[in-house]
């Protein structure tokens, strides 16, 4: 969930960014904040302060521009006037224009590579999509445990399993929102590490998941090809939830930023990856793969309750600061990763990834860990682990009351605006006039009519 490293569209931000002393400022931006979801691109007017710049370092900035395919229009270097640290400080003024959906992350990356960052976008709204298509820019990825860079990687020194996953990437990069899901043709040995992986996990479920799991997972092995010896593809899987929920898969080409992955459950859309871990590792991966969103995800959004605490985030990170998306993330992780519900008198999971985990799902059920209650506040403030079991399990008294808490918590989010989802055009209306808000109230109030009606002859 942290985002350490950040790419776009296909492409991933070197790995070896370090740190360069300096400042940045965005002195003005045009056309982007409106968050028309049309193809607009921003124009930002920005200084840049490096310090102790070397020349390399100074390409390392000029990388961070290239990878957003931002037009430089006007690019210029001067001696820092205010000298910080040596006279390798520099001042940097750039005109650019870029993607309006890219500046927030344009200017996160440049962050990286200064210091003391002061700009006034922060103020402003972030761009987020505004109709469904507009998730096909929503795919920054995060490449802390891409088998390419992260040494630790089961993968990465297997270079047929790095070029499978640049077929993977290739597909999902050029994935457009209404084009059918890609058929995967698994190989023998990728059905092997499922078979391992489906076999084991599924000898947990009946004691550890709980019931709506269960309901789902039955139906899922009915209808979607769920069996030890095939791997679920993603079309018959999206088809499915469509059905029940009105969740939709599209293929993500791994772990993507928050504010992005986020945004796509706004709108019913699960950004879902397609490739398998590592064979030699088929019991941990650190990534989400095939067997995370396959076992651990999919069956949660077939239920009507879960489905709608997971679209009730998504809206409420739509347009949120940085701050509130990382509070947002971490509510994400200790529930619809690793939350864990009463029912019945004892405690099941709920959590994609404790249910695609059997050391975790084993022990987050033992008497080892500690428990806390589920409250958004806390659990919002709460620190996580990416690398090793959680140090606490938040548990919901049920689902419903989860996202009765949740929906508490979202209505404080300050912001100028409220959101509302159109699911007849799967698009979100800003309601920032007296005028929005009738216009959707008068469309509610037939809706309860209608209801009201039916109730009267049914009664
Ligand atoms: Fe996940």
């Amino acid at each position: 969930m942290k985002t350490d490293l950040v790419g776009t569209s296909g492409q991933k931000e070197d790995a070896s960014n370090e740190k360069m002393m300096g400042g940045i400022k965005s002195l003005s931006r045009q056309g982007s904040l409106d968050s028309n979801g049309e193809d607009d691109r921003a124009t930002l007017i920005l200084t840049l302060i490096l310090c102790n710049v070397k020349k390399i370092e100074l390409s390392k900035a000029a990388k961070v521009f290239e990878m957003f395919e931002t037009q430089i229009h006007h690019f210029e270097t001067r001696r820092a006037k205010k000298l910080k640290n040596s006279a390798d400080d520099l001042d940097i003024f750039v005109e650019c224009e870029v993607h309006s959906a890219d500046v927030s992350i344009l200017i996160t990356s440049l962050k990286r590579i200064t210091e003391d960052i002061k700009t006034s976008r922060e103020d402003k709204v972030p761009w987020f999509p505004r109709k469904i298509q507009d998730l096909d820019k929503c795919h920054h990825l995060i490449t802390k445990h891409d088998p390419s860079l992260d040494n630790g990687h089961p993968g990465y020194a297997d270079l047929e399993y790095k070029k499978r996953r640049t077929f993977f990437a290739d597909l999902a990069f050029n994935y457009r929102a209404g084009d059918p899901l890609p058929h995967i043709e698994y190989t023998a040995q990728e059905t092997a590490t499922w078979r391992e992986v489906y076999r084991k996990l599924s000898s947990l479920y009946p004691t550890h998941a709980c019931t709506q799991y269960l309901d789902a997972f039955q139906q899922l092995e009915k209808h979607c090809g769920y069996q030890e010896d095939n791997i679920p593809q993603l079309q018959d899987v999206s088809r499915f939830l469509k059905e029940r929920t009105g969740f939709q898969l599209r293929p993500a080409a791994g772990l993507l930023s928050s504010r992005d992955f986020l945004a796509s459950l706004a709108f019913r859309v699960f950004q879902s990856t397609q490739y398998i871990r590592h064979f030699s590792s088929p019991m941990h991966s650190p990534e989400p793969d095939c067997c995370h969103e396959l076992l651990g995800h999919v069956p949660m959004l077939a239920d009507k309750e879960f489905a709608q605490f997971s679209q009730d985030i998504g809206l409420a990170s739509l347009g949120s600061s940085e701050v509130e998306i990382e509070k947002l993330a971490t509510l994400y992780w200790f529930t619809v990763e690793f939350g864990l519900c009463k029912q019945n008198g004892s405690i099941k999971a709920y959590g994609a990834g404790l249910l695609s985990s059997y050391g975790e799902l084993t022990y987050a059920l033992s008497n080892k860990p500690e428990y806390k209650p589920f409250d958004p506040e806390v659990t919002a403030a709460h620190s996580y682990q990416d690398e090793a079991f959680q140090p606490v399990y938040f548990i919901a008294e049920n689902l419903e009351d989860a996202k009765a808490k949740l929906q508490n918590y979202v209505m404080k989010i300050k912001k100028p605006f409220s959101l509302h989802y159109d699911p007849f055009t799967s698009s979100i209306e800003i309601m920032n006039t007296p005028q929005t808000v009738k216009r959707t109230l008068h469309q509610m109030k037939e809706q309860l009519k209608n209801l009201c009606l039916t109730l009267e002859i049914l009664s």
